[in-house]
């Protein structure tokens, strides 16, 4: 089915580039641009419940792969009730997950000219991005990216891999490999959660795509003003996240009405679930809108990988989750168009969560 207001022809094209964040801040770090200055109701507010923060649910990978009962049954309530889960002994080691933290500080604190070589271009998405924007007024993310798309392998763009740092792509291809590997694993858990053979939700994404996002949160001088990531909720199926520093929090989840700040337990990576799920699993997982905030003293790194169907894979929810009186609660779409339009969105600074779109009214 074709979804009035998504078109093909909208999305990536619309980006065009502004100035690095990070040299901004470098330049004149007392200083806050006016395009970087948020309007009162947008700014964070007083509606942050750090109180449950120690609340989000932590998962341990080995005992979910062993089929223990209680960690499945653990996993099934935290997403449905908070999209969002940290996750231990996940197996990446933690050899390769430090020298990704070391290989992304290394990107972003290369000179400005160095960065620029792998500065996307105006019609792309991949490579070196400081935040995107889509018209003249539009506030920014105090924020600055490396975006590369790293499976299926023939779809690398090379020419935005940095090879200035001669073990760049090793790096990449070792933690990205580890990635793969953990999201086929929790895929295979899920398919088991949604009554599908383990093999099944791997099968739907004909081949998973695998995007890389480092992000870089330079300090502000006025980290109340800004917003380091506006808030979004993610596209895809999964996203795993880590950051450079664990000692810095600075990513938040929308829970309860307000903002619970998540607190990085050393070498766990985050999971949230995203627009896919949600839609597959016909609302009984979330996918969790999320922002990152920015703090004065301390730049934040933080690497994303976002798994995603390819384009032309269409989504709707599983007949496991629609049978009896549980009527589908979403229409039919096509990936790539519900991506173009959720960019389309939100560059232009409209509503977080775009599922709205493709919601069947009761
Ligand atoms: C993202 C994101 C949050 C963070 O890259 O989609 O939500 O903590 N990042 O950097
Ligand atoms: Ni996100």
């Amino acid at each position: 089915m074709k979804i009035e207001g998504i078109g093909s022809e909208a999305g990536w094209s619309s980006f065009f580039p502004v100035d690095s964040v990070q040299e901004i801040a470098r330049k004149n770090p007392e200083v806050v641009p006016e395009r970087y200055v948020r309007n009162k109701e947008d700014r964070a507010g007083d509606d942050l419940l750090p109180h449950l923060s120690p609340q989000i649910p932590v998962i341990d990978l080995f005992l979910l792969t062993s089929g223990d009962e209680r960690e499945l049954n653990k996993l099934d309530l935290a997403c449905q009730e908070w999209g969002f889960f940290q996750i231990i002994n996940h197996s990446i080691s933690a050899e390769v997950l430090q020298k990704m933290k070391f290989t992304a500080r290394e990107f972003f604190h290369l000179p400005l000219e160095d960065k620029m070589k792998y500065f996307k271009a105006q019609d792309d998405v991949q490579g070196y991005n400081p935040s995107p924007a889509i018209s003249g007024q539009q506030k920014l993310d105090w924020a600055d990216m490396l975006i590369l798309q790293v499976y299926p392998t023939l779809s690398r763009k090379e020419n935005y891999w940095p090879t200035i740092i001669p073990y760049f792509t090793e790096v990449i291809e070792e933690y990205s490999k580890e990635a793969s590997r953990l999201s086929q694993q929790l895929l295979s858990v899920f398919s088991k959660l949604l009554g599908l053979q383990c093999e099944e939700l791997l099968k739907m994404h004909c081949e998973l795509l695998q995007v890389l996002r480092m992000n870089y949160y330079p300090t502000c001088p006025t980290p109340e003003k800004v917003i380091g990531v506006s808030p979004h909720a993610d596209t895809g199926t999964l996203t795993l996240l880590f950051q450079e520093d664990d000692a810095i929090n600075g990513l938040q989840i929308r829970h309860s009405g307000g903002w619970v700040p998540i607190r990085p337990r050393p070498n766990a990576l985050f999971v949230n679930i995203g627009d896919v799920v949600e839609v597959l699993s016909n609302g009984r997982y979330k996918s969790v809108e999320h922002r990152a905030l920015t703090n004065e003293k301390k730049e934040r790194i933080s690497i994303a990988t976002f798994i995603c169907p390819q384009e032309d894979v269409e989504i709707e929810p599983l007949s496991s989750t629609t049978y009896g009186d549980m009527k589908p609660k979403y229409i039919k779409f096509r990936y790539g168009d519900y991506l173009n339009y959720y960019w389309t969105r939100r560059l232009d600074g409209k509503a977080p969560t775009n599922l709205e779109l493709i919601k069947i009214q009761a």
